[in-house]
């Protein structure tokens, strides 16, 4: 990791600010593309919600930056917990463990809340293509074996996790990117542990009662059943 300054412009508002990032530059394609690319010029905004903007820059990577939802989040900084790192650090671990990410190039944090007005934290990731899309936007549309591919990796990513005692919280089909042949990547990585057995199958009871309700209308009986199966086997190891 190395720190590298750089420019971020054209924010829907015209604005451009400069960014401290810690770069993974160990990997050729990292320096290459940033060589390729000396300011990250924004293409367009993918998604805005209370807590994040996702932006697709030009050259096929995405910016993702974390709004400030409380001042502590700047406090948090100097315990290493900002939430660009925790999606950062779980985006590796969900790679650890066998399951399919976007690479990290490089993150960092807003020197002061005024560095970027309203955000705590950033990082750029690689666009993972633009045949993905949100699994929850085409799961209707998609082919009955695209659809059994990816529910059946969906589960095996879940178990994975699981075996581990670790749970992805925000597990919805609009964090899983699948394509036409039901691949499937995990975004909006944020996983936790849970080192008590008790803590974790509560937490992961509730997990999956929300995705269940979550998905409601796109979930088969089967789909759902084979979803609580997981529970069941974890329940009773
Ligand atoms: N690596 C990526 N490649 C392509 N598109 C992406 C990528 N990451 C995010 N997106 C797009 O941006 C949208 C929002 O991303 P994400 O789910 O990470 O953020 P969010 O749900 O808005 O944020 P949060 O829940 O953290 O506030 C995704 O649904 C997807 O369409
Ligand atoms: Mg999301």
């Amino acid at each position: 990791m190395t720190i590298k300054t750089l420019r971020v412009t054209g924010f829907p508002d015209g604005e451009s600010v400069t960014a401290v990032f810690s770069v993974d530059d160990n990997k050729p394609a990292v320096s290459e593309w940033l060589k390729a690319h000396p300011t990250l010029q924004i293409d367009r905004m993918l998604a805005r919600t209370g807590s994040s903007d996702v932006y697709a820059l030009k050259g096929d990577m995405i910016l993702k930056m974390m709004r400030v939802r409380h001042w502590s989040e700047h406090l948090k900084y100097y315990i290493g917990r900002y939430r660009a790192l925790e999606e950062v650090n779980s985006n590796q671990q969900m790679a650890a463990a066998g399951l399919k990410v976007p690479k990290i190039l490089a993150h960092g944090k807003a020197l002061t809340p005024s560095h970027f007005s309203g955000i705590s934290s950033y990082y750029l990731m690689q666009h993972v293509g633009s045949e993905y899309q949100e699994a929850a936007d085409v799961w209707l549309t998609l082919e009955t074996h695209a659809r059994d591919q990816f529910y059946q990796q969906l589960i095996a990513d879940v178990k994975k996790l699981a075996d581990q005692q670790c749970i992805y919280s925000d597990l919805r089909l609009a964090n899983v990117m699948t394509n036409s042949n039901g691949d499937l990547i995990w975004i909006d990585t944020r996983i936790k542990h849970y080192a008590r057995r008790k803590t974790f199958l509560a937490k992961l009871k509730h997990v999956i009662g929300s995705f269940k309700q979550n998905s409601e209308g796109l979930l088969t009986d089967k789909e759902i059943q084979q979803f609580d199966e997981i529970l069941l086997n974890f329940v009773e190891s």
